[in-house]
């Protein structure tokens, strides 16, 4: 099976690492790919949110199986470009991708599954600001506002705070720019990211993770796409994870069904597990980054039969999925400035060590390998427990060299201190 995998993040790079070992992949391709791709996939740059070059792609790749990575292209319909031209894609269809690219999509979808989530109300005017935010608080205690882009804002267009002024400014400064805003209950509790292999109607859970959004220890400054995560969580009893599957996302692709917007791909639910239990707090239309990186890490299943199966409505006949045992962490190393503006085009030393995936990363002429984006590689440990997968993590990313960059020294540290409780 010849696989071309649309992306040029580490989720991609984790994804080509996992077709790598499927027996049954016996040519892998990328677009457009990164410094660190290009070592195992053939390069190929085209524009991943033109179907047409996307298409002319996987045919003169001969793909048998095309795995649409980002949500843009997916949100304008790539996927359904490469189906239409006969090839099996892993990835939803446009309409099936509003579940993440429209956020009232989204809760309207979950009203009609019965599916728990935060009461949330759609601002499009400054006008109706004030009394908007008056509704959502003052939050009580740990409770926060919670403003959100209405668009795809790659992880960066929520602001949760518990200062006014700061949600007032986050939402007026959208507003201004003529962008509707989303305000939403605060939902208490330890997030969890559970991807889904879903063919239309069955459900295929993969370990759960948990992502860390903020860019500082301690979960302190502003939102980013991601600085590390770990799976799976210790924390969260296996009834809990197996209750989700039947109560929120079986019904949600059950719904979507009903609804003509059959979902075929990686659903993403993001959790919290509240102290009233678990609730919906948004929902993707594709793998998680840098959760994918971890849980990829752990999977011993063959991905390019798992991927195909449910490109072609096979799930069912799968069977069940194989991890190794232990625990997988990875650490995002940032450039200077993300999430702000980032420093881009410094020389990287280290970046070609086992466990390094890459994303915003360039070959330059001369061979170097330099930054060229916000995230800049994702490094990968694997232990038989979470804190030695921590240890392995850190070990790795302290042998590796970009001039100013940053990453967190907490990831999973208070899962492997046994210190996250529901
Ligand atoms: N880890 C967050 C995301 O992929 O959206």
């Amino acid at each position: 099976m010849r696989v071309l995998v649309i992306g040029s993040g580490a989720r991609e790079h984790a994804l080509l690492l996992a077709l790598q070992r499927d027996p049954q992949v016996t040519g892998l391709a990328i677009a457009p790919g990164n410094a660190g791709t290009a070592r195992i996939a053939e390069q190929h740059a085209v524009d991943v949110t033109s179907s047409a070059e996307v298409v002319a792609l996987a045919r003169a790749v001969r793909a048998d199986l095309v795995v649409i990575g980002p949500e843009v292209p997916l949100v304008l319909g790539v996927a359904d470009a490469v189906r239409a031209a006969g090839i099996v894609c892993f990835g939803p269809s446009r309409d099936a991708a509003r579940i993440e690219g429209s956020k009232a999509f989204a809760k309207d979808v979950m009203a009609a599954a019965g599916v728990r989530t935060a009461t949330s109300e759609i601002v499009d005017s400054p006008a109706h600001l004030d009394a908007a935010l008056d509704r959502f608080g003052p939050p009580a205690g740990d409770a926060a506002w919670v403003v959100k882009d209405d668009r795809l804002a790659a992880g960066k267009g929520v602001v949760v705070t518990p200062d006014r002024d700061v949600a007032r400014a986050h939402a007026a400064g959208l507003l201004e720019t003529g962008h509707p805003v989303l305000l939403e209950s605060y939902l208490d509790g330890p997030e969890v990211s559970l991807f889904c292999v879903v063919d239309g109607k069955t459900v295929v859970p993969l370990l759960p993770a948990q992502d860390f959004k903020r860019v500082g220890v301690g979960d302190a400054g502003p939102n980013t796409g991601g600085m590390g995560a770990y799976a799976p969580l210790p924390w969260l009893p296996d009834d809990v994870y197996r209750d989700v599957v039947g109560t929120i996302v079986e019904p949600v692709a059950a719904e979507m069904v009903a609804r003509g917007s059959s979902f075929s791909g990686l659903l993403y639910v993001g959790l919290a597990i509240t102290a009233k239990g678990p609730a919906v707090v948004e929902f993707n239309c594709r793998f998680g980054d840098p959760e994918t990186q971890a849980v990829l890490a752990l999977l011993e299943s063959p991905l390019g039969q798992l991927l195909y199966a449910a490109g072609t409505g096979a799930l069912a006949d799968f069977g069940e999925l194989r991890w190794r045992d232990g625990a997988a962490v990875t650490v995002v190393l940032a450039a200077e400035n993300y999430p702000g503006r980032p420093r881009v085009g410094d020389v990287i030393t280290g970046s070609e060590a086992d466990g390094v995936l890459h994303a915003g990363t360039a070959r330059r002429d001369d061979g170097a390998i330099v930054s060229s984006g916000g995230r800049v590689l994702s490094v990968v440990g694997i232990g038989d427990d979470l804190s030695a997968a921590r240890a392995r993590a850190y070990d790795i990313i302290g042998s590796i060299r970009l001039p100013g960059s940053h990453f967190r020294s907490d990831i999973a540290l208070l899962a492997a201190q046994g210190k996250i409780r529901v």
